[in-house]
């Protein structure tokens, strides 16, 4: 899965960042927003022999600001394209799809304003999950918008006042949430809470026009891509960090309540509560174990790729160094080669070539080695050439299409 994902958002311009497993609390409290369940409960928070507050991350955005400022990523408005992947934490109630520990593979994309950046996240996170096996009839990309700074306020402080209206039939934490997060109702898994919520105000009919434009201008470029996707305008998602587009892919089978495979958003203002000046990003990270589960209720498989395109068999244990030393040579000359160490018989060698996927196999006898010469044998056609042993390397260079 790791290695689809490497390939995949290569493709689409990103590269790697390796950000710290543990980070000062602040980071994580400051950017995903302190009246947050992760913030507020799920963080793995202890003191360190400094006295310092230090947290285990629950997500990567965080992190990935931090560092991009602290490194001058986005110095002079140039943009940067970074991903990570790696385990996270969070204290939640484990069930199936959700661990305290679990590994995220995460995108982010910044000092990017335009429509396209999100049409181009929201393809490359529905492109992996086909890519790994998951057909497009088993999985739902949900879409909306949080509006921004200029209409959000406004339609918060609505829902705040739709909650306090109907108290009494939403549970304590929602109620409290009308002082502190009300969009999160939205969210609550409680029936009547549901229920109530169905009847609230929605942010699709008072987004501002700038924040209504951005919204239509994504969506056009959905379906441009040809990637099916459904208007959820109750889509809050459990962070405070996000702007205008937000998305979910959840996933039909595998998963009961925990079905969201991957979610993400935008977030154009979060580089300025780190200190730096105003920097658009947006990003979204999957869940490695929720997409295993999905990908086993659709019994997906991603093809394991070949472990060598070379292996190096040895008739018997006469030739077993030379063989060795002919992997190494091989290796040396950029060609990904094996051979055996388990003291396998010829037989079991050509099995394994087989099984690792090697494209040719050079077999070392002691008889044509003294001659001077090995035998290339081509896996797929069977066909068997005599080489020499001096310039075997040239040769299997040349048979795999390298030189
Ligand atoms: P998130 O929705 O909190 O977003 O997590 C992303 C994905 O991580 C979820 O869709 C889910 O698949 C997986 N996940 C979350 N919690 C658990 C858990 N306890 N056990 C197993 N899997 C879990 C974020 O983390 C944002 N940082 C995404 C983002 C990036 N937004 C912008 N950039």
């Amino acid at each position: 899965m790791l290695r689809v994902a490497t390939e995949l958002f290569a493709r689409y311009g990103y590269s790697p960042i390796y950000t710290p497993i543990f980070e000062h609390t602040e980071v994580f409290a400051r950017g995903i927003g302190e009246a947050t369940d992760i913030v507020g409960k799920e963080m793995y928070t202890f003191l360190d022999k400094g006295g310092r507050s230090i947290t285990l991350r629950p997500e990567g955005t965080a992190s990935v600001v931090r560092a991009a400022l602290e490194h001058n990523l986005t110095a002079n408005g140039q943009g940067a394209k970074l991903y990570y992947a790696g385990p996270m934490f969070r204290y939640e109630r484990p069930q199936k799809g959700r661990q305290r520990q679990f590994w995220q593979i995460g995108a982010e994309a910044l000092n990017m304003a335009e429509p396209s950046a999100d049409a181009e996240l929201i393809v490359l996170l529905w492109r992996f999950f086909e890519a790994v096996g998951i057909p497009a009839d088993n999985m739902r990309l949900l879409v909306n918008s949080m509006g921004d700074e200029a209409c959000r306020p406004a339609y918060r402080e609505k829902v705040a006042e739709f909650i306090r209206a109907h108290a009494a039939d939403l549970c304590a934490e929602c109620d409290r949430r009308a002082d502190t997060n009300p969009l999160r109702a939205f969210d609550c898994k409680n029936p009547g809470c549901v229920a109530v919520m169905a009847d609230a105000p929605l942010l699709r009919d008072e987004l501002c026009d700038e924040c209504a434009s951005h919204y239509a201008a994504v969506k056009e470029a959905l379906v441009v891509l040809d990637v099916p996707f459904t208007e959820e305008p109750k889509l809050v998602r459990g962070l405070d960090y996000y702007t205008r587009t937000v998305f979910e892919v959840q996933a039909d089978a595998g998963l009961g309540s925990q079905n969201a495979i991957g979610g993400g958003g935008r977030y154009d203002r979060l580089m300025e509560q780190y200190g730096g000046s105003p920097t658009p990003g947006l990003g979204f990270a999957l869940g490695f174990e929720r997409t295993l589960l999905a990908m086993q209720a659709a019994k997906a498989r991603v093809p394991s790729p070949a472990l060598a395109d070379v292996y190096v068999a040895a008739v018997d244990e006469s030739v077993r160094a030379q063989a060795f030393s002919l992997a190494s040579q091989l290796r040396d000359a950029g060609v990904a080669a094996e051979c055996d160490h388990q003291a396998r018989s010829l037989k079991s060698q050509f099995k394994q070539a087989d099984r690792i996927g090697a494209r040719f196999v050079v077999v070392v006898g002691p008889d044509e080695l003294a001659e001077g010469q090995l035998t290339l044998r081509d896996m797929g056609t069977k066909v068997e050439t005599r080489v020499s042993r001096d310039g075997v390397t040239t040769e299997v260079r040349r048979a795999l299409g390298i030189d």
